[in-house]
């Protein structure tokens, strides 16, 4: 669904250009004072200076919307995350505060294995509904975009089926978030499969990619490169064969000890490298060379305990970041877009403005659609989240309240209430 819509008296306030901003790039902003964009058939035709438009009202074949000097910003990418799955895993958190690690709670058969067996059990319908109830709460903190990831089926008919759920979603008329999928077959080895993580791989390169391409029910391949779980050498693999299939790639890397999966993202050009709490100093060298967008998502750093990935040096080298909530029912199950501001701002030291690059246009860029969103731009879809202020400076402020009052898809108003 698109709208026509004239946003005026707006203080717009956005990054600049269709591609991801590099380093000292991401703090400069463009800001216009008494703006106005205008969306005809939910793309952008105008930005710029107030035109003359005084009335709120439906006149001229147009919805027209006075901002009263709020800020209008892109609207918000979530670029990581994992929204489709079944049941929830409260028991664990608790665990993890008595001091369990993580990991360990994962070798011993929880984790991923626990959400794996509870979305088995689930059918199509279930599994549609729980996930919908996400992106609900998704679009009222500004969300216009988000990334899901498949990885709790670890069987060809599960991972298909969350797939096939994030292309309903996407494909229904009154979405208010648009959805990137992406395929994380290899998000942990699955019981059937103990001890032959080598065959695994070889099930999902000579299984699932090509019939996964076939119905074109995934952009992105990703994967779990960690210490006890997939290799570098197993997910290079898995990767150049999803490359050459046509898949963007993307990797969750060095999330819990140093291993290489940064330098790794950046031999294979891949589009993100995620998490990056234990990068390299060549780690990060290598994504700044190559490109590629270092996506941080210190909702799990805070939840896991762990120290935040060093955004600010990140920066300082010359990366582009993006920031992203990952949220999922075990490390991290939390998709608040108002605390990951905060978090960036207070613990990973980045500005408010390039706070606000990571959360859209880098955020675009880490799903291949900087040319489409992430800023204000003619041409680019009509996506916008309005702030209850004209300062923007509250984003960070608000800890972990919201301070967006409306979220517009493709030009169609959704207040926050
Ligand atoms: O991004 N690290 C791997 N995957 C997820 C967690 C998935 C889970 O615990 O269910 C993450 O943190
Ligand atoms: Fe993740």
């Amino acid at each position: 669904m698109s709208e026509n819509l004239i946003i005026f008296n707006a203080r717009i306030v956005t990054p600049i250009g269709f591609t991801a901003r590099r380093g000292a790039e991401m703090s400069q902003l463009r800001i216009i004072e008494n703006g106005t964009v205008e969306v005809t058939d939910g793309i952008i035709t105008y930005v710029g200076e107030n035109r003359g438009e005084s009335r709120d009202g439906y006149y001229q074949n147009y919805w027209h919307y006075n901002a009263r000097g709020h800020c209008v910003l892109p609207g918000f990418v979530d670029s990581h995350t994992h929204f489709v799955f079944g049941g929830e895993r409260s028991e664990e958190f608790s665990w993890r505060l008595k001091g369990e690690s993580y990991m360990s709670i994962m070798q011993r058969g929880g984790g991923i294995a626990s959400t794996v067996k509870a979305t088995r059990a689930l059918n199509f319908l279930k599994l549609r509904s729980a996930a919908e109830g996400f992106l609900k709460k998704m679009s009222a903190m500004g969300v216009t975009t988000v990334e899901g990831k498949s990885g709790y089926g670890l069987d060809r008919d599960t991972e298909l089926l969350q797939l096939k759920v994030m292309r309903s979603l996407n494909n229904s008329e009154h979405k208010r978030v648009d959805i990137v999928s992406t395929f994380l077959g290899a998000h942990a080895l699955p019981e059937e499969y103990k001890g032959r993580g080598d065959e695994y791989i070889d099930f999902l390169i000579d299984e699932m990619l090509p019939l996964i391409r076939k119905d074109d029910l995934a952009e992105c391949c990703d994967v779990f490169c960690e210490k006890g779980v997939f290799s570098v050498e197993q997910s290079r693999r898995l990767l150049s064969a999803a490359k050459e299939e046509g898949f963007l790639l993307k990797l969750h890397a060095d999330e819990i000890v140093s291993f290489g999966g940064a330098e790794l993202a950046a031999e294979l050009g891949a589009l993100s490298a995620d998490h990056l709490l234990q990068a390299s100093d060549a780690g990060i060298r290598a994504m700044a060379e190559a490109g590629v967008v270092a996506t941080l998502l210190p909702l799990t750093a805070f939840a896991l305990k762990e120290p935040y990935a060093r955004g600010r040096e990140m920066i300082d080298a010359g990366c582009a970041v993006a920031l992203a909530t990952d949220l999922n029912p075990g490390s991290c199950f939390s998709g608040s877009i108002p605390l990951t501001i905060a978090l960036a701002c207070i613990y990973m030291n980045l500005s408010i403005e390039e706070t606000i690059t990571a959360l859209t246009l880098n955020g675009a860029a880490a799903l291949n659609r900087a040319h489409r969103i992430g800023s204000i731009e003619v041409g680019k879809q009509g996506d916008f989240v309005v702030l209850n202020s004209d300062n923007y400076h509250v984003l960070p402020y608000y800890i972990g309240m919201n301070s967006v009052a409306m979220t517009i898809k493709e030009g169609v108003l959704y207040p926050v209430n």
